[in-house]
C-alpha cells in the first residue's frame, strides 16, 4: 500500500531554484515507481518573496508549511543584501523564522563520502576513505536567536549567545540516541574554556552521559574540532554542537564528502520535517546551470526515510546517486583531473542521469 503525503517545495533563490527541481523530480519518480501519492505545493521565501511581497517569509508560505507532511527547501540569499549590511529586510530572516516557527531544533547533517569521490576532495584519499560522520547542529538557539543590539551612534554592536538547559538537553538526547544506532561514539563540541553558554552546554551533556553509559563521549573545543576534522575525520562518529559552531564545522566537513554540492540535511523537532542542502544560493554560479543537484536529491532521500519512514525508497535514491557517480558523471564541483570532459555536465543533465538510474 502506498502512502499519501503532502510536500511543500520552497525553491528559494539562486541555485536553490535550479537544484530543487531535481529533488522534487526524484520524489515524483519514487511516488510513481512505488505507487505512493505525493501531492506538491510551492511556496516562496527569501529574496524572491521580498520582491513579491516585501516579506522574506510570507504568512501564506508558513501556513502551507504547517499543513504539509514535509518540506523540501533549496536555498535563500542574494548578493544585494550580502553587499549592503544596512538593509533591514533580509532573505536569511525568512529561513531563521521558519526554523523557529516550526520548532526545527535539530539539524542533522550526514557527512558520507561516496568512494567514487575520493579524488574530488582537497583532502588526501587515505585520510578520507571510510569517513562517516553525523552532525547534530542545534538550530533554534545560540547567537542566531539571542538579543541583537546596536548603539544609537551605530558604533557598537552585540549578539547574545544564549542557551537554555532544555535546548541543550533535547538536541543532545537525539545525538546520543543516534550514536547508539551507529558506532556508539559521541563528540560534543563547545568552547567551555571561555564561554558561559558552552559551560552550560558541557554540564548538560555530562549529566546525560550517566544515562547513556553505552556511548563513549568526548568533549572537544571548537578550535581543536575544526583542526581534527581535516586531520583525521575517521575519529568522529556522531558530533553534537551549537548553532554557530555547527554551521561552520559542517561547511568545513563538506570537503570530506567532496563538495558543498553533496551535503544534504534534515531539520526536525516539534512537528514537520524540513529538508535542505547545507549550501546557499551560490551567487558565483547561479543562473549558469552548473550547480550540483545531488545535495537536493540526497535531501529528498532523507525526507523519504526520516519523515515518511520509507527506508527502501530512500536507499533506492542513494543507490541511484551512487550508480550515477560510478558511471563517471560529474558536475564541475566534483570533477577532477581524471574526469573526462564529456562526463562533466550541468545541473539538468546530472539530475536526468539520476532519474534514469532510478527507473
Ligand atoms: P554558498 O553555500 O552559497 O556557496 C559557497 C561556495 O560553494 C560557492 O563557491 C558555491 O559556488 C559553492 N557551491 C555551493 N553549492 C554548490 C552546488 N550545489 N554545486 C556546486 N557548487 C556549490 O555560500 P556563500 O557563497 O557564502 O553564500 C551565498 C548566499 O547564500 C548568501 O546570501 C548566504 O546568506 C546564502 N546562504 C543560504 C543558505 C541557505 O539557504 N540554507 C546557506 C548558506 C548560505
Ligand atoms: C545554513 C545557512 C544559514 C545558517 C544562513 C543562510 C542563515 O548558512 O543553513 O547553513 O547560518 O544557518
Ligand atoms: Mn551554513
Amino acid at each position: 500500500m502506498g502512502v499519501d503525503k503532502k510536500i511543500l517545495v520552497i525553491p528559494g533563490d539562486g541555485i536553490g531554484q535550479e537544484v530543487t527541481t531535481w529533488g522534487r523530480k526524484v520524489l515524483e519518480t519514487i511516488a510513481t515507481n512505488y505507487k505512493h501519492n505525493f501531492t506538491f505545493e510551492e511556496g516562496i521565501m527569501g529574496h524572491v518573496a521580498i520582491e513579491a511581497t516585501g516579506n522574506p517569509l510570507p504568512d501564506e508560505t508558513l501556513d502551507k508549511a504547517r499543513k504539509s507532511d514535509a518540506i523540501l527547501f533549496g536555498a535563500i540569499g542574494h548578493a544585494k543584501y550580502d553587499n549592503d549590511p544596512t538593509l533591514k529586510v533580509r532573505p536569511e530572516q525568512g529561513l531563521l523564522k521558519i526554523r523557529k516557527e516550526l520548532g526545527l531544533y535539530a539539524n542533522l547533517r550526514p557527512i558520507k563520502l561516496f568512494d567514487e569521490l575520493l579524488e574530488a576532495s582537497s583532502i588526501k584519499p587515505e585520510i578520507l576513505r571510510g569517513a562517516d560522520i553525523l552532525f547534530f547542529r542545534e538550530l533554534t538557539g545560540d547567537v542566531y536567536f539571542g538579543e541583537k543590539k546596536r548603539t544609537e551612534d551605530r558604533n557598537t554592536a552585540s549578539d547574545l549567545m544564549i542557551y537554555h538547559k532544555y535546548e541543550v538537553e533535547r538536541i543532545a538526547r537525539k545525538a546520543f540516541e543516534a550514536a547508539r544506532t551507529r558506532r556508539k561514539k559521541l563528540c560534543s563540541v563547545d568552547k567551555a574554556n571561555v564561554l558561559e553558554a558552552s559551560r552550560l552546554w558541557r554540564e548538560v551533556v555530562q549529566a546525560l552521559e550517566k544515562e547513556y553509559t553505552d556511548v563513549e563521549v568526548e568533549h572537544m573545543f571548537i578550535d581543536n574540532a575544526a583542526m581534527q576534522l581535516v586531520k583525521d575525520p575517521k575519529r568522529f562518529d556522531v558530533v553534537v554542537t551549537g548553532n554557530l559552531f555547527g554551521d561552520i564545522l559542517t561547511d568545513e566537513a563538506s570537503q570530506i564528502a567532496g563538495s558543498m554540492g553533496m551535503l544534504a540535511s534534515a531539520s526536525v523537532g516539534d512537528s514537520v520535517g524540513f529538508y535542505e542542502p547545507i549550501h546557499g544560493s551560490a551567487h558565483d554560479i547561479a543562473g549558469k546551470g552548473i550547480a550540483n543537484p545531488l545535495a537536493s536529491i540526497l535531501s529528498a532521500a532523507l525526507m523519504l526515510d526520516i519523515s515518511f519512514g520509507l527506508k527502501n525508497e530512500s536507499l533506492r535514491v542513494i543507490k541511484a546517486v551512487e550508480a550515477t557517480l560510478k558511471q563517471g558523471f560529474r558536475t564541475m564541483d566534483i570533477a577532477n583531473k581524471h574526469t573526462e570532459n564529456h562526463l562533466v555536465m550541468g545541473t539538468d543533465a546530472m539530475g536526468a542521469k539520476v532519474l534514469e538510474n532510478l527507473s
